[in-house]
Parts: C-alpha cells; sequence; structure tokens
C-alpha cells in the first residue's frame, strides 16, 4: 500500500461511505474485531484532518475500540461486498469473520490493521467520543421512529484524527 497525505484525499465522501461502506477494525493483531459502517464522514476539526463514525454501543466491535486508543477504517473493492455484507450482518461474538469471509487481515507500515486488497485505508486515532442524547436532537419525532428502539440503542460518535492514509 501507498501512504498519502490524507490532505491530497480524493475521495468522494458521501458515496464512499454510504455506498462503498467500511469495515471499522479495532484491536491487537492477537485479538481485533470488525464491523461494516455506512454512517460517517470525513473532515477537519482542531486544525487536523478527522474522520467520524457511528458505533452503536451494544456492537462487539464497540468494546475493541474502547480498549485501544486507534482504530482503522477500510474501503474494500466490489469483490469483497459480500464479505463486507456479511461483517455488517453478523457479530464477532458469533462468529469468527476472518473465517467465515475472505478478508485476510494485514498489519500496516504503522501497525495498525487492515486487509488485504482494501482500495483505501484510514489509520485514525481517537479524539472525542460522545453517546448521542435524545435531548439533543432537533428532529427527534422523525429520526427516533427509524433508526432507534430498545434493541438499538443511540450510537456514540466517534471522531479521530486521520493519522495516516494508504491506498493501493
Ligand atoms: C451496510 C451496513 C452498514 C452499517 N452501518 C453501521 C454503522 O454505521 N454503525 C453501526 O453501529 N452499525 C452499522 N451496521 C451494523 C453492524 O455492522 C452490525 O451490527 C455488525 O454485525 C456488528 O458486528 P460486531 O457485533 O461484530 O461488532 C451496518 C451494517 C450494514 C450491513
Amino acid at each position: 500500500m501507498n501512504a498519502i497525505d490524507p490532505h491530497d484525499l480524493t475521495v468522494q465522501p458521501i458515496r464512499l461511505i454510504g455506498q462503498q461502506w467500511m469495515l471499522i477494525t479495532a484491536g491487537t493483531p492477537e485479538s481485533f474485531n470488525c464491523m461494516t459502517a455506512s454512517w460517517g464522514g470525513l473532515g477537519v476539526l482542531w486544525g487536523k484532518p478527522v474522520a467520524y463514525v457511528f458505533v452503536r454501543p451494544n456492537r462487539y466491535t464497540a468494546s475493541f475500540i474502547a480498549q485501544q486508543p486507534e482504530l482503522t477504517l477500510s474501503f474494500m473493492p466490489e469483490s469483497y461486498r459480500e464479505d463486507v455484507l456479511y461483517c455488517g450482518r453478523h457479530s464477532g461474538r458469533d462468529v469468527d469473520k476472518m473465517r467465515e469471509t475472505k478478508l485476510r487481515s494485514v498489519q500496516l507500515p504503522d501497525g495498525l490493521l487492515s486487509y488485504a486488497d482494501a482500495e483505501l485505508v484510514l489509520s485514525c486515532r481517537k479524539m472525542f467520543k460522545t453517546r448521542l442524547q435524545e435531548a439533543d436532537f432537533l428532529d427527534w419525532s422523525e429520526v427516533h421512529p427509524r433508526w432507534y428502539s430498545e434493541d438499538n440503542p443511540l450510537h456514540d460518535l466517534y471522531i479521530c484524527e486521520i493519522t495516516a492514509a494508504y491506498t493501493k
């Protein structure tokens, strides 16, 4: 993979995250987990290039994110669509996603984890985490019925500095 300056990213963030989806991966080479995510964004905050993601606290991946200062966002090619979907439909609590998909984990030059054949990987350092609160919504009546329930708790928002970007 080629390291590029995150400022030089030339992606279409809404299509990239919303349609191609990403694998959020956290943990160590010995023990890690990933999940599919299609909510989030890329931008600038506190003078840094940042990525932000929304993770429901009941995801198994959330426990790995909590344990490490860093995580990665991996964007896989179309040939991995089914595998990425699998990671969004099954929990690492129940299955070994590396065994059940053709995803092959690789260590990036910075030591973080991604997957062979990833088109783009963003290495991220957590800077900020907050749990979304009902009281902060300005359109709760519209959002709530569609996205939140007892089984679907409010997301944790993580804002992360993009410390490295790698392309194929
Ligand atoms: C296309 C797609 C997008 C998803 N986006 C998100 C997301 O942005 N945030 C989230 O918390 N869960 C999202 N999910 C659900 C998780 O990927 C799913 O619950 C997964 O099984 C969690 O795995 P884990 O329990 O191993 O962490 C998405 C699922 C799919 C299929």
